[in-house]
């Protein structure tokens, strides 16, 4: 159901995700677990993964699948850095037109960046899911990926 995932197939990621988390797991579990389950279902995303709030404007690699990716983005750079600056959802269907986009892979063409919040709304970390598709995200997967990355709060 091109250019959004289907409804079902994250349906089904939250099913599993919720199940996999159990209570006293910390954040480093949880993302990473987070990180797979959304990798191996959702196809068009090349690259799934963690960037957390190490210092008040930056942020460090954390869990992740696929292609390495950069180490340290200041919250000034980017897409991943504009939505930990915003505390807000960025979808961007062409990476290429965003000012400031790291390419850490070069065959990516779109992404969502997702912020995570911990229980007390503090900005934790955001979630990082890079296609190889141009535009290959929408509000559905706004809404679905927001919903998988509220399952994390307590474990952050
Ligand atoms: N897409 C990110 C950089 C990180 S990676 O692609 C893994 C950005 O511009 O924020």
């Amino acid at each position: 159901m091109p250019p959004g995932e289907s409804k079902d197939v994250y349906d089904r990621i939250e099913r599993e995700l919720d199940a996999l988390l159990e209570p006293g797991i910390d954040a480093v579990a949880a993302m990473a677990t987070a990180a797979s389950v959304l990798y191996q279902g959702v196809d068009k995303a090349s690259w799934v993964g963690f960037y957390r709030v190490v210092a008040p404007d930056l942020l460090r690699i954390g869990p992740y699948q696929g292609p390495v990716g950069c180490m340290e983005i200041a919250f000034a750079q980017g897409v991943c850095g504009a939505a930990a600056a915003r505390q807000e959802t960025v979808i961007v269907p062409d990476v290429h037109a965003f000012p400031g986009h790291i390419a850490c892979d070069a065959a990516a063409r779109s992404e969502i960046v997702v912020p995570v919040l911990a229980g007390n709304g503090q900005l934790v970390a955001v979630l990082d899911v890079d296609s190889h598709q141009p535009a290959a995200f929408n509000e559905v997967d706004r809404q679905h990926l927001e919903r998988i990355v509220r399952l994390l709060t307590p474990y952050v």
